[in-house]
């Protein structure tokens, strides 16, 4: 029987930290759902000291949460312990993860504290986190750079003291495959009691060895790894989930290890961070770029026909990249619609069932097919959707290459209804004027993206709006068969989004 190797996945914290993919309320807990959906262990769902927001978008996702382990990040600190317990109290089974730096750089720059005060605060603060809970996860920062016979001593306290997992990370993504191994076993046989609670490591990518230190790490004994989606996190990165799992899976010669994941969600995870965040990832991104699994060269796609596995060494639908599926037409009925819902792991009210449906029909009527994926991006932004204190009524567009193009917009806010009419460089910077007229702010257009859903001449169009206000980024999408009604809408989304966050925020202050 292979070894089980739990999954800690901190997306929302460590992911969520990095620029650019920042998430509010709804977004963290869609997001967390479909962690709950890939079967990850531990959910990590953020740094409850950071803000009200954090703390707040924490309780939500605790509450939320059945059968997964929801941690709360503090740093060593009776603060930011006391947040972190309040964050989580609620969840099913609450974790809570402190840590503090131990590298001599670190403790010196950052912490300014001698390693004697560094060493008694570990121990000090995990026993004080005892009170709250008995799952503890402690974590020296800058392990990898840190002294192993300090490292072995700060350790062996904090087990002694209560913490129930280790976790010994590569904060700066510093070090190698061959290092950490030996790094690891090292510090195993100078600190015995490591072997009696769950070994985790946490890799960072800055090398781009992020995978391969974790992988290298679960040979040197850990138990837990942590990791994120698409590998977003702080700077370069962390190790990509998608892909520790996968080698693992598909080199089970190499590694006799399992995982609780459910492997045919990881296109879905993926997608709805890039959908949430606006992030895409690269194409040739392993396992959930678009390229991952496409074989252009004709040698190769001579090799495939006569043998997948001339190329392929996983297959599309073990990661849940079901070929373009057709799935629904503009014929199928609320039932098979449904059932398709239920299929694909979503669990919506009659309200929100309803409104997938109309959705749908719309979609239906305007597409001949309908497949899963369009399903998918309907749904999954359906319930991320804001209040939409603006929508849509209606827009007029005057285009062509010898005339300045003119748009006209009309939009209800508040049950107002209010039109503008704006000129720009082509039809999507006139209508965009026209709705920044109508907000009455100042909105800098950071970036915009057109891409399509599917394949296809009438794919449904798939746009995405990044607006700067304050230092803010807010990204709405839009979906629509026609391109300029998705960027429309996808304007309009970020706005709502903006006056969502600004509204979340007062309240949580
Ligand atoms: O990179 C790191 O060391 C961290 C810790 C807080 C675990 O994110
Ligand atoms: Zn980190």
């Amino acid at each position: 029987m292979s070894k089980l190797i739990k999954i800690f996945d901190t997306t929302l914290r460590d992911g969520e930290q990095s620029p650019g993919c920042s998430m509010n309320l709804k977004e963290k807990i869609e997001m967390a759902k479909q962690l709950e959906r890939l079967k990850v262990d531990i959910i990590e769902a953020g740094f409850a000291a950071a803000s009200p927001g954090d703390m707040n978008a924490i309780r939500e996702i605790a509450s939320e949460m059945i059968n997964v382990t929801v941690a709360s990040l503090a740093r060593a600190e009776k603060d930011d312990i006391d947040k972190a317990w309040e964050s989580i109290r609620q969840a099913a089974d609450p974790r809570i993860h402190t840590f503090i730096a131990t590298s001599p750089i670190h403790m010196k720059y950052k912490l300014q504290m001698k390693p004697e005060q560094v060493m008694d605060q570990a121990e000090a603060m995990v026993k004080y986190a005892k009170k709250y809970v008995s799952n503890i996860e402690f974590s020296a920062e800058d392990a990898t750079r840190s002294e192993i016979d300090f490292l072995a001593k700060i350790f062996t306290r904090a087990i002694k003291a209560g913490a129930t997992t280790i976790n010994i990370p590569d904060t700066v993504g510093y070090t190698t495959p061959d290092e950490y191994y030996e790094f690891l076993m090292e510090l195993r046989r100078k600190c015995p009691a490591l072997d009696r609670v769950a070994i985790s490591v946490h890799c960072h990518n800055d090398l781009g060895l992020g995978v391969a230190n974790s992988l290298a790490a679960m040979r040197a004994g850990a138990t837990q790894i942590e990791c994120t989606i698409n590998g977003i996190g702080e700077r370069a990165g962390n190790a990509a989930l998608e892909e520790i799992v996968m080698a693992v899976n598909t080199r089970k010669d190499r590694y006799d290890y399992q995982f609780n994941i459910e492997t045919t969600q990881i296109i879905r995870s993926s997608e709805l961070l890039t959908s949430i965040t606006g992030v895409k990832v690269q194409p040739n991104k392993a396992i959930v770029g678009s390229n991952a699994f496409a074989h252009e060269a004709g040698i190769h796609q001579h090799g495939m026909l006569s043998n997948k596995a001339t190329y392929e060494i996983m297959t599309p639908e073990s990661v849940g990249l079901t070929k373009n599926k057709l799935v629904l037409g503009k014929h199928s009925g609320r039932h098979a619609f449904n059932d398709k819902i239920i299929s694909m792991g979503y669990h919506l009210t009659k309200g929100e069932l309803d409104e997938a449906f109309k959705k749908f029909k719309d979609i239906a009527d305007k597409k001949k097919e309908v497949y899963d994926r369009d399903i998918d991006a309907l749904v999954s932004r359906q319930n991320i959707d804001v209040p939409k204190e603006l929508s849509l009524e209606r827009f007029v567009i005057n285009s062509g290459n010898t005339i300045t193009s003119t748009a006209s917009v009309r939009i209800i806010i508040k049950n107002e209804m209010k039109e503008e009419v704006a000129t720009g460089d082509g039809p999507i910077d006139a209508v965009f004027k026209a709705i920044e007229k109508i907000v009455g702010k100042r909105l800098k257009l950071e970036d915009y993206a057109l891409n399509s859903v599917t394949e296809g001449e009438d794919a449904l169009g798939d746009a995405t709006v990044k607006l700067r206000e304050n230092g803010h980024v807010y990204i709405g999408r839009g979906l629509s068969t026609d391109v300029v009604e998705a960027s429309v809408k996808a304007y309009i989304n970020a706005v709502n989004k903006m006056i969502y966050d600004q509204e979340q925020n007062k309240e949580a202050v």
